[in-house]
């Protein structure tokens, strides 16, 4: 039997150093290829025994971070908040949420993520403030009309006294996107009543947002996540089109009332001058719900420069789906010389361990609700593919975004009990569904103690026992564990990549494989027959193979093929 984990020393020849240097004079383009992993702060370590995790948590695991080799770390929003959204009901977007630290604690994980080479990219929320922002309270204070108000977007109910909302839409937590504030007036919400929108059209928080962005890049964030980047703009004139129109698509291309209005652009013409303001420039990456062809508008250079890709969350197993979606964002990338993205999880989204270990198009809504029982996963299976689909996308050009405790191959937390849920859809939409609390259970650092070392006490969201086998403890021991596999992958990656460029290469239908410069050649088995494994160096594999020549089904291999080329001409 081959082990999943080889040693890379001799396989990898005399490859130049990466460049790793953080801060002023650093590579301007180091987002292009990063491994970036989001942590949820809430959920990652606890330092004080609260339940709730925080910035000293997180920089106490700087050497973690920096031991599993990633580029950078995307922090979810640790502003102040009374969590009706998981932090993104933000209070005051220049300061910490004492829960998890302060100011100073911020400063002192920049400066550990920093020595250790590793970026900072921080969630900024942009759409709506939460309720309790000061602007907001100003807004309820003050009369229909006034300056306070414009700052959101209000707008008079219908019926005789304005007692009907100004529109039938939906928020998309469920039920009504407006709620009265008692004068007539409505305010809209496209996420919970607490998070109100902000409007964009008003020069005050243009600016503001502005100051914001110069805020966190002078205390050294590196880049930022921009949530609903596709949502800010809005034209809501009368008569306002019906929730029905919305959903059935009559409206064509940048006409929507609030999704991906062509305006959203100018804003981020202006964010991109403050990001060119710093040394190397900030960088920005897009949450953008919009169809394929109107992403690369939010990945342009004078705009936010990358954009999320959440196309592979949506493929199912099968090469065909792959190869499609692997090559139309590596072709929509090209010409606004942006690098495309990567994603299997996040905050959002059940844990890819468990989406592959059920059938390709389950509902994953009434899956939850069932309590993950219904259909029953296949554990093993879903593990194994989620192993195999990774480093697949390790070895693709572009920047590929982890999410906390993949790395350990956690499944779903899917029958959390309901007393415990968190997120806003679970009452939002009466019961109907679960909501995403599954993906943010906290991680397990130990085998034992209690929160298995998340932190000194019982966790915010409970933990099952189960969480025992998946601790970080326990794989550091394992060289066959997912994070050992994770940590080869991202050591190889950072010494092999060089030009974005891949070459398929044709290995029958089930198959996806695709070489990159230096040699560097990833193969996957996505059918249900064994295939031989190419020729060349085995540098890992996502799972053990029966012999040499062999590669099963549901398994990815990296090989380093070398040609009669040097390395130096494969890269140019
Ligand atoms: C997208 C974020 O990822 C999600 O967690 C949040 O609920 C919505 N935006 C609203 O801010």
């Amino acid at each position: 039997m081959r082990a999943a984990s080889a040693h890379p020393s001799g396989v990898l020849g005399n490859l130049p150093a990466p460049d790793v240097r953080v801060g002023p004079g650093a590579d301007p383009s180091w987002w292009r290829q990063a491994v970036v992993y989001q942590i949820y702060p809430r959920s990652f370590a606890d330092s004080n025994g609260d339940g709730v995790g925080d910035l000293p948590g997180i920089t106490s695991r700087v050497d973690y971070l920096s031991r599993l080799g990633v580029d950078a770390v995307w922090l979810s929003p640790f502003y102040p908040s009374a969590l009706a959204d998981g932090g993104y009901d933000v209070d005051d977007y220049r300061a910490v949420d004492p829960t998890l630290g302060t100011l100073d604690d911020f400063d002192d994980l920049v400066g550990g993520l920093h020595g250790a080479g590793i970026r900072l990219v921080v969630d900024i929320v942009p759409n709506h403030t939460s309720n309790r922002h000061e602007w907001f309270r100003e807004a309820l204070r003050s009369a229909p009309g006034s300056s306070a108000r414009d700052r959101y977007v209000f707008r008079t109910g219908s019926g005789i006294a304005g007692e009907q909302p100004p529109s039938d839409w939906q928020s998309l937590f469920g039920g009504p996107a407006w709620e009265p504030v008692g004068d007539g007036e409505w305010y809209l919400h496209l996420f919970a009543p607490e998070q109100p929108d902000l409007n964009w059209a008003n020069a005050e928080v243009r600016a503001d947002f502005l100051q914001t962005l110069r805020f966190w890049s002078d205390r050294g964030v590196d880049g930022f996540r921009v949530d609903v980047a596709h949502g800010l703009a809005k034209e809501l004139a009368d008569p306002m089109p019906s929730q029905r129109e919305l959903d059935t698509g009559v409206l064509v291309d940048g006409a929507h009332p609030w999704e991906d209005r062509d305006e959203v652009h100018d804003i981020y013409r202006e964010w991109r001058t403050v990001f060119d303001e710093y040394d190397p420039p900030r960088t920005a990456v897009a949450e953008a719900w919009v169809p394929t062809h109107r992403r690369t508008r939010y990945a342009s250079p004078d705009g936010l420069g990358q954009a999320f890709n959440f196309d592979l969350l949506k493929a199912g197993w099968n090469a065909e789906d792959f190869h499609s979606v692997i090559e139309e964002n590596l072709e929509l990338a090209a010409p606004t010389s942006a690098s495309t993205t990567w994603v299997f999880s996040n905050h959002d989204v059940v844990r890819h361990a468990s989406r592959f270990a059920l059938p390709d198009g389950t509902d994953l809504v009434q899956w939850l609700l069932h309590g993950g029982l219904d259909p029953a996963p296949d554990a093993e299976l879903g593990m194994r593919r989620a192993r195999a689909v990774t480093l697949l996308a390790l070895a693709l050009p572009g920047s590929t975004y982890l999410y906390q405790g993949e790395e350990l191959g956690l499944p779903e937390v899917a029958d959390l009990p309901t007393w415990s849920l968190q997120d806003p859809t679970w009452v939002r939409s009466a019961g109907k569904e679960k909501g995403r609390d599954g993906c943010r259970v906290p991680l397990p650092w130990t085998v034992e103690g209690p929160s298995f070392g998340f932190g000194e006490g019982a966790s915010h969201l409970p933990q099952p026992s189960w969480f025992a086998s998946y601790a970080v403890a326990a794989q550091l021991a394992d060289p066959d564990s997912t994070l050992a596999l994770y940590t080869r992958a991202l050591q190889l990656r950072r010494a092999l990549q060089t030009a974005e460029t891949l070459t398929w290469v044709d290995s029958g239908s089930d198959v996806v494989a695709f070489r990159r410069p230096n040699g560097w050649c990833s193969i996957t088995n996505f059918g249900a027959t064994p295939i031989p494994v190419p020729p060349g160096k085995l540098l890992v594999v996502s799972d053990r193979l029966p012999d040499a020549d062999t590669l099963p089904p549901n398994v990815t291999a990296w090989l380093r093929q070398t040609s009669g080329r040097s390395e130096s001409e494969e890269n140019q």
